[in-house]
């Protein structure tokens, strides 16, 4: 075990059971799989909301390492907080932005998303007082309707940027609604719109920015045509599919686990209710076991009386309602002791719970599950 990724804990007096780890080598080699994949395109690893809870500090340095071409996050903050911590590789914030944010953008050498000519003209406005030049990215609304100026009225924009004096065009950006469907009807006609935003440079003779770029994880699986000049892998990176309709070209494994410990062992009686709301009683007598981690730290609410846990290599049902801190497990008559280990996401010799099961019982999608992984849940990394 290498570092910690909490603020107030050493290693050592990282005594909460309840832990993260992630494996670094995975993280290396998935990286490695995708840039391999897609060469000679360049890749951005999206590293927003904690590096999809995965610490969004030792990735991003990992990343570094590695010699990422771009890091990608969704929020300034996101990108101030690298920067402190000496994190030197190119960043794009992909979010939207305020006025008041440009300055803390180009004092800290961060790439802006410019969605609209009035944003675009602030940077320009506020690059020209500050005396420094913007590192800009254009984004173009394909079809998602979030941000961005659509593709059919894209002219203005580009023909913008090119006057702006202080503003460094380096790259022009779109993003995929549909990627992850099997039927890839919506995600080509996406493309189509870009490439026709794009064609503005070739009409004129001028030549694009250099860093054109459209492809998340899904559209890097599914559509070879979408890499341009550069990917920005999410989910793919942590190891993760985004989703079973697509099948898995690129050999990647989930760089997390989530890991806690029995804290107590109980004997419960036919007919005793388990858990707030009284929502789970047995006929026969069981064993049963504590464990402490609950909604508080993103196991959500919703897989109550759904989720399973790996013990002793066995997997066992989560029984009664997930409270705050702690859940019940029901063991039925098997042993198990204070301090065993309880998986919660990761494997144990041929048994394994993944994120997409724990995406499956509370009725939501990957991505969800891990980025919900909580702050109080410490980051062991592992590998490295
Ligand atoms: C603009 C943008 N690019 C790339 C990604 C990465 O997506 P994925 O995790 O599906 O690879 C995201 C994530 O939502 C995004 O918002």
């Amino acid at each position: 075990m290498s570092s910690i990724n909490h603020s107030t804990i050493s290693e050592e007096e990282a005594i909460r059971p309840t832990h993260v780890e992630v494996d670094l080598g995975r993280l290396t080699e998935n990286f490695q799989a995708i840039r391999r994949y897609v060469a000679p395109a360049k890749v951005m690893p999206i590293l927003k909301a904690n590096a999809y809870g995965h610490g969004l500090l030792r990735v991003a340095q990992l990343m570094e390492e590695l010699d990422a071409d771009y890091i990608g996050v969704a929020v300034l903050e996101e990108g101030i907080l690298l920067r402190e911590h000496g994190i030197q590789t190119p960043i794009l914030v992909l979010g939207g932005i305020l006025g008041n944010q440009i300055p803390g953008f180009l004092k800290h050498h961060l790439t802006i998303t410019a969605s609209s000519i009035e944003k675009l003209c602030q940077v320009e406005e506020i690059a020209a007082q500050m005396g420094v030049r913007a590192k800009v990215h254009l984004k173009i609304d394909t079809g998602m309707e979030r941000i961005g100026v659509h593709y059919y009225s894209a002219q203005n924009l580009l023909e913008t940027a090119l006057k702006c004096k202080w503003v460094e065009l380096e790259g022009i950006f779109s993003h995929f609604a549909n990627a992850d469907l099997a039927d890839l009807s919506d995600a080509r006609n996406q493309l189509e719109h870009f490439l026709e935003a794009l064609y503005f440079y070739e009409k004129h003779s001028l030549p694009p920015p250099p860093l054109r770029h459209m492809a998340n994880s899904p559209a890097i699986l599914q559509l070879p045509q979408a890499r341009f000049d550069m990917v920005r892998p999410g989910l793919l990176l942590y190891g993760v599919y985004p989703s079973t309709e697509i099948p898995p070209i690129v050999n990647v494994r989930p760089a997390l686990s989530w890991k806690s410990r029995v804290v107590y062992f109980k004997v419960i009686q036919p007919g005793h209710p388990v858990g707030y709301g009284s929502t789970w009683r047995s006929d026969h007598m069981i064993r049963a076991v504590t464990v402490p981690v609950g909604y508080g730290d993103g196991y959500f609410r919703s897989m109550s009386n759904k989720a399973r846990v790996l013990l002793r290599g066995k997997q066992y049902p989560v029984i009664g309602r997930i409270s705050m801190d702690q859940i019940v497990v029901n063991i039925e008559w098997d042993s198990a002791y204070n301090d065993d280990e309880v998986i919660l996401i990761g494997e144990s010799g041929s048994e394994s719970i993944a994120c997409e099961d724990l995406a499956e019982w509370a009725g939501t999608i990957p991505y969800e599950i891990l980025t919900n992984i909580n702050t109080r849940v410490p980051r062991i990394y592992l590998g490295r």
